[in-house]
C-alpha cells in the first residue's frame, strides 16, 4: 500500500503524512473525506503557501513598483524575490525572463498575440500537435484565422502520442511557430520537448511550450529544453488560482511590443511623443499584478523543493503503475494511453457502454471528485475516437487506499442518464 507522502515536520519525531499540510483535506467544507482526483485541474493549497498569502497581506500589502513609501517597496521586494525563486526553480537565464501571467492560458494568448503577430503572415504556418488543450490551440487558430495563416496539426497515434518521426515531417518551411504541450491534460502523455524543440528551432521555427501539466510533476529546465516560450499555472502545482508564468528567452522577450498597455508599462507618456516602453518582464505587466499569487506561486515552489521531485515523481509512478494495473482488473474498464510509460500523475480510462459523465457523477455520489468529459481537448478526443474519458489526476496527497475506493465504485457502476445523444454529451 502507497500512502500519501511524508514530510519532516518541527518537534515530530518521526515524518508525519503530507495530509497534515493540506487544510482542506480535514476541514469541514465539501472536500472532507472525499477522494480528491482532480488535481490536473487544480491541486489542493498547502499550509506554507496559504500562510506566505496571509503574510504578504497582513505584512507587506500595498502596491509594487510605484509607490514612494517603505509599504510599496516591501511589497516590491516580495514581488521581485518572488521573480527570483521562480527563475531558479525552473532555471531560467535570468529572474528577467520570468513573466507574471493570469496562468498558462493567459500566457499563450500573450505569445500569440506579440511574437505570432509579429511572426506570422499569409501562407505561413503554425503547428500544434493533436493532443492540445484549448489553451494552446485556439489563440493559435485564432492568429491564422486573422492573419491568412495555417494551422497544422501533427497527428497523434492510437496511444495517444505524438512521434517525433510525425513531427519532423509536419515541420515544413513555412512553419514559423511550433506550439506543443509538455504533458497531455487528458491520457498524462509526455511530449519529448527537448527534441521537438530542438527539430523545430533547427528549421527556424519558434517554440511554445505549454506546461500546465508538467510543473508539479518533474523539474522543469527551461535552459534545457531551450523553447523560446514556456509557460505554466500555479493552480496546477499547489500555488493560488489566477497567477502563473511566461518564461521567454531574453532575446525573444526584449523583441516583444506590449501586450495589454497600461500602468507600469512606460517610462513616460507625453502627447506630443512617441510611447516609450520599459523593458520586459515589466512592460508585459500592465496594470497592478497579482503580487500575493506570485508570492504564493514562489511558496508552491519553495514547497515542492523542499519535498524533492525524486520523492514526488516516484510517488506518481507508484500510483500511476497501481491505478492502471487496478483498473485493468476491472471488467469493461480500459485505461486509454499509456500512462505507465513515462507516469506524469494521469490516468485516463472508459467504461464499456457508459458515459463518461455518468461514471464521474457515480464516483462522486461516492465522494470520489474526478474530472469526466473531453477535458478541454475534444479534438484530442476525436483523433481517439471517444465522446470523452473518466480522468484520475494524482497529487502528493494520494494513496493507493484511494485507487482502491475508485475501483470499489466502478465494480457497481450502471448506466445512467447521459448518452451520446445526450444534447450536451460534450460539453466539458
Ligand atoms: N486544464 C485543466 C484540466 O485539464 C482545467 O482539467
Amino acid at each position: 500500500m502507497l500512502d500519501a507522502l511524508t514530510v519532516e515536520k518541527h518537534g515530530a519525531e518521526t515524518p508525519v503524512s503530507i495530509r497534515e499540510d493540506f487544510p482542506i483535506l480535514s476541514g469541514t467544507g465539501a472536500a472532507a473525506g472525499a477522494v480528491y482526483l482532480d488535481n490536473a485541474a487544480t491541486t489542493h493549497k498547502p499550509t506554507p503557501v496559504l500562510d506566505a498569502i496571509v503574510d504578504y497581506y497582513t505584512t507587506a500589502n500595498s502596491n509594487v513598483g510605484r509607490g514612494y513609501h517603505r509599504l510599496a517597496f516591501a511589497a516590491t521586494d516580495r514581488f521581485d524575490q518572488a521573480r527570483r525563486t521562480v527563475a531558479s526553480a525552473i532555471g531560467a537565464g535570468s529572474p528577467d525572463e520570468v513573466v507574471f501571467t493570469g496562468g498558462t492560458t493567459d500566457g499563450v494568448n500573450l505569445v500569440a498575440a506579440t511574437a505570432g503577430a509579429e511572426l506570422v503572415g499569409p501562407g505561413d504556418q503554425v503547428l500544434i500537435t493533436g493532443m492540445e488543450h484549448n489553451s494552446n490551440l485556439l489563440p493559435w487558430r485564432r492568429l491564422c484565422e486573422e492573419r491568412g495563416a495555417e494551422l497544422v496539426v501533427v497527428p497523434v497515434g492510437p496511444d495517444g502520442a505524438t512521434s517525433l518521426e510525425a513531427f519532423d515531417a509536419a515541420l515544413g518551411d513555412r512553419v514559423r511557430i511550433a506550439a506543443i504541450s509538455h504533458v497531455s491534460n487528458v491520457l498524462g502523455t509526455v511530449n519529448p520537448v527537448r527534441e521537438m524543440t530542438a527539430l523545430a528551432r533547427r528549421r527556424g521555427a519558434v517554440v511554445v511550450v505549454d506546461g500546465a501539466q508538467a510543473v508539479a510533476h518533474r523539474p522543469v529546465d527551461v535552459a534545457g529544453i531551450g523553447a523560446d516560450f514556456y509557460c505554466f499555472s500555479a493552480h496546477k502545482m499547489y500555488g493560488p488560482q489566477g497567477v502563473g508564468v511566461l518564461h521567454g528567452r531574453s532575446e525573444r522577450l526584449a523583441d516583444l511590443p506590449p501586450y495589454r498597455v497600461g500602468g507600469g508599462t512606460v517610462k513616460g507618456v507625453r502627447f506630443d511623443e512617441p510611447v516609450s516602453y520599459v523593458p520586459t518582464p515589466a512592460r508585459l505587466e500592465a496594470g497592478t499584478p497579482d503580487v500575493a499569487g506570485a508570492v504564493g506561486l514562489a511558496a508552491a515552489f519553495d514547497y515542492l523543493r523542499r519535498l524533492g521531485f525524486e520523492q514526488v515523481r516516484r510517488h506518481d509512478a507508484e500510483l500511476v503503475r497501481y491505478a492502471v494495473s487496478a483498473l485493468g482488473e476491472i471488467g469493461g474498464v480500459r485505461v486509454v494511453g499509456a500512462p505507465e510509460r513515462d507516469p506524469s500523475g494521469i490516468v485516463s480510462f472508459v467504461v464499456d457502454g457508459i458515459h463518461p459523465y455518468d461514471v464521474g457523477g457515480y464516483l462522486d455520489q461516492h465522494g470520489i471528485a474526478v474530472r469526466c468529459g473531453v477535458h478541454c481537448a475534444s479534438t484530442f478526443l476525436d483523433a481517439l475516437g471517444l465522446l470523452g474519458t473518466v480522468r484520475l489526476s494524482f497529487g502528493v496527497y494520494n494513496t493507493t487506499e484511494e485507487v482502491d475506493e475508485v475501483c470499489r465504485a466502478l465494480r457497481s457502476v450502471r448506466p445512467g442518464t447521459w448518452t451520446a445523444e445526450h444534447p450536451n454529451a460534450r460539453f466539458l
